[in-house]
C-alpha cells in the first residue's frame, strides 16, 4: 500500500512538473503573460502569407529568414485541406516540418487552425467536405441562398472540423516535447457575411428559442442592462442587423468554445480568435460579423470561456483607437494581424509601451526585404533588449513604461511622471528637419529605470523633460538651429512680474547605450553637444535606445 502511495505521489508530480512546462498564461500584476520555458515572454512575432507553410521546401525557404530578421515567434498556418485531404486519413508532414524548422531557428510557432472558416468562407474545408453539401450543410442569405461558408449550427460540421483539430492537438502534444508550440488560434477571422445572420433552417430553429437565462444575466452584469429571461432572440434585442449580430456571436462563441474545450482537454496550450475589423463604416454583414469584435467581447466571454485572448487584425485607419478598444483589463492585447508596412516597427514599440501588450505580429512577413523589414527588424532588436524590463514592469504596480507613435496629424504627445513632463515631437518638428514628403510614424518605447532616470527606445521621436511647474503659465521661445530665438520677433511673453519660483530639470547625462541580456545597461556613446540640442532635448534618430539621466536645479 505504502508502495502504491508513493508512486501516486511520484506520478502526480512528475505530472504537475509537465504541466507546468506547457505553455500557458501567467497573470503578473495587471498584465497576462505568456509563459514559455518556465519564463515570461513577449511574442515579437510576424504571421506567414496564406500560402507560404503549405510545402516543405517553403517552409525550409523562409525560416531562416524569420530568424535573421529578429523575430521569436512565427504565426503558422494549420490547414485542415492539407491535413485530411481524405476523410479520417491525417497528414501531419506540413506540421513537423514547421515545428522541426522552428525549433531548429530559435523560433516559437503559433498554429493558426484554417479550419471550417477562414475570413468567414469555408475555403481551407477539405473537397470531401466541400463536395457534400447535403451532409454539411451552408449558411443561407434571407432569401435562401446557399454561402460558401459551413453551417455553424450543423452538428455534422461541428465534428468533423472538431475530429481533424482534435487530431492536431494530439500530433502536437504527442511530437513537440520541446514546447516550440506556445498558441492556438481558433478558426480565423470567424463571421457571417452577406447577412448579418445565418438564416438557414437549422438557424432559424435557433433564432426561434429564448436568449439563454445566463447569457442574459451576464450581460445585465456587465452592461447595466435590463433585458428580461425568458424572451426570444428578436424580443431581447429586436431584428435590425446589430441584433442579429447578436445572434451570430452567440452561436459562433458557442461552435468556437466546444472546439476549445476539446483542445484543453488533450492539450491545454493559451487559445485565442481574431477578428477582422468592423472598420470604414461598414455595416454587421458587410464586414465578416458576429466574430470577436469589441462591441461583441461580452456575448464572446460569456459563451467562450476557454477562449483566453479576442485578438485584432489591424489594417485599416485608427490603428491606436482599435488598439485600446482590445487592450482591456478582461482582454489581454495581442495582435495576430497589423498591416506590415514602413510603420510596423514604430508601432510594435507603441503598444509594448503603452500597453501590457503580449505580443505583436505583423502579417505577410514572408514577403521580400524591404523598408518595413528593416524598420521591424530594428524594432525587435530594441524590445529584446528591453524584454526583461518590460515584463518586469507589466508585472509592477505604478506605470513605469509609455508608448509613443507621432504622425503627421499627432505631432506631439505628452507623458506626466510624477514632477517629470516630457514633451515627446515627431523628429520633423524639429525646425531643421526637413518636412518635404512623407511623415514616417515614429515610435518610442519610455521605461522609467528609476528616479529621474529613464531609457527611450524606438525611431523619430524626440523628448523635452521639464520640471512640472516650468510649464506654467510661460509660452516656450521659438528656437533656431542654434538654440538661439528663431527670429527677432520670438518674444515669449512673459513679463518681469511672473517671478519664478520652483525647480527645473535639466539633462545631466545622455547616453546611448545597449541592454545585456542580464539586463545591465551598456555605454556606446555620449550624446552631447548638437547631439542633445545643448542639453536641451534628447533626439532618438534612427532606431537606438538612450539612456537618460535627469537633474534637478
Ligand atoms: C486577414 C486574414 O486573417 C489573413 O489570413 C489574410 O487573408 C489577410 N486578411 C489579408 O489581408
Amino acid at each position: 500500500m505504502k508502495r502504491i502511495l508513493h508512486l501516486f505521489l511520484v506520478i502526480s508530480i512528475v505530472q504537475s512538473v509537465a504541466a507546468q512546462t506547457i505553455p500557458h498564461l501567467q497573470q503578473a500584476g495587471g498584465a497576462q503573460q505568456l509563459v514559455a520555458d518556465g519564463k515570461p515572454m513577449l511574442l515579437l512575432a510576424g504571421e506567414l502569407s496564406n500560402s507560404a507553410a503549405t510545402s516543405r521546401d517553403d517552409i525550409r525557404g523562409w525560416m531562416p529568414r524569420m530568424e535573421s530578421m529578429g523575430l521569436n515567434t512565427v504565426l503558422v498556418p494549420a490547414q485542415w485541406d492539407l491535413i485530411e485531404p481524405e476523410e479520417g486519413k491525417f497528414d501531419f508532414t506540413l506540421i513537423d516540418e514547421v515545428i522541426c524548422q522552428a525549433r531548429e531557428h530559435h523560433l516559437k510557432v503559433v498554429f493558426l487552425w484554417f479550419g471550417a472558416w477562414k475570413n468567414s468562407m469555408s475555403c481551407y474545408a477539405p473537397m470531401w467536405f466541400k463536395q457534400d453539401s447535403k451532409r454539411f450543410p451552408r449558411a443561407m442569405t434571407a432569401q435562401g441562398k446557399p454561402l460558401e461558408i459551413a453551417n455553424a449550427f450543423s452538428e455534422n460540421v461541428f465534428q468533423a472540423d472538431n475530429k481533424a483539430f482534435g487530431r492536431l492537438m494530439e500530433h502536437i502534444k504527442a511530437t513537440d516535447k520541446a514546447h516550440t508550440v506556445v498558441m492556438v488560434q481558433v478558426e480565423n477571422e470567424i463571421g457571417m457575411l452577406h447577412d448579418a445572420r445565418d438564416h438557414s433552417p437549422l438557424a432559424e430553429k435557433e433564432y426561434r428559442k429564448v436568449v439563454p437565462a445566463g447569457l442574459v444575466k451576464y450581460l445585465n452584469k456587465k452592461q447595466g442592462s435590463r433585458l428580461v429571461e425568458g424572451r426570444t432572440w428578436a424580443e431581447t434585442f429586436g431584428t435590425d442587423r446589430y441584433a442579429d449580430e447578436k445572434f451570430m456571436a452567440y452561436h459562433y462563441a458557442r461552435y468556437v468554445e466546444r472546439l476549445a474545450q476539446t483542445a484543453k482537454a488533450i492539450y491545454p496550450l493559451p487559445l485565442y480568435v481574431n477578428a477582422a475589423m468592423n472598420s470604414r463604416g461598414r455595416q454587421p454583414g458587410e464586414y465578416p460579423s458576429a466574430g470577436p469584435l469589441a462591441h461583441l467581447k461580452d456575448i464572446w466571454h460569456f459563451a467562450a470561456p476557454s477562449i483566453a485572448i479576442l485578438a485584432p487584425d489591424l489594417y485599416d485607419k485608427g490603428f491606436k483607437s482599435w488598439v485600446s478598444r482590445y487592450a482591456l483589463p478582461d482582454n489581454p492585447l495581442f495582435i495576430p494581424e497589423v498591416r506590415y508596412a514602413d510603420d510596423s516597427g514604430a508601432r510594435a514599440m507603441y503598444v509594448f509601451g503603452q500597453y501590457q501588450c503580449l505580443g505583436y505580429s505583423p502579417f505577410s512577413i514572408d514577403n521580400p526585404p524591404s523598408s518595413a523589414s528593416r524598420n521591424l527588424t530594428s524594432a525587435y532588436g530594441l524590445l529584446r533588449q528591453l524584454m526583461p524590463r518590460i515584463l518586469q514592469a507589466q508585472g509592477g504596480k505604478t506605470v513605469t513604461k509609455w508608448g509613443v507613435l507621432l504622425d503627421k496629424d499627432t505631432r506631439d504627445t505628452v507623458i506626466v511622471d510624477g514632477d517629470v513632463v516630457m514633451t515627446c515631437s515627431h523628429g520633423n518638428t524639429l525646425p531643421w528637419a526637413s518636412k518635404a514628403g512623407e511623415w514616417p510614424e515614429a515610435g518610442a518605447l519610455i521605461l522609467k529605470v528609476g528616479r529621474h532616470d529613464y531609457l527611450i527606445a524606438g525611431s523619430g521621436v524626440v523628448t523635452v523633460f521639464k520640471h512640472r511647474n516650468e510649464l506654467g503659465g510661460q509660452q516656450a521661445r521659438r528656437l533656431g538651429e542654434d538654440g538661439f530665438a528663431m527670429d527677432g520677433n520670438s518674444r515669449d511673453g512673459v513679463s518681469k512680474a511672473d517671478r519664478w519660483s520652483g525647480r527645473c530639470v535639466g539633462l545631466g547625462t545622455v547616453d546611448e547605450v545597449t541592454i545585456a541580456p542580464s539586463g545591465q545597461i551598456e555605454y556606446v556613446r555620449r550624446l552631447n553637444g548638437d547631439q542633445n540640442h545643448q542639453g536641451r532635448h534628447v533626439d532618438l534618430g534612427y532606431w537606438r535606445i538612450i539612456h537618460v539621466k535627469l537633474y534637478e536645479y
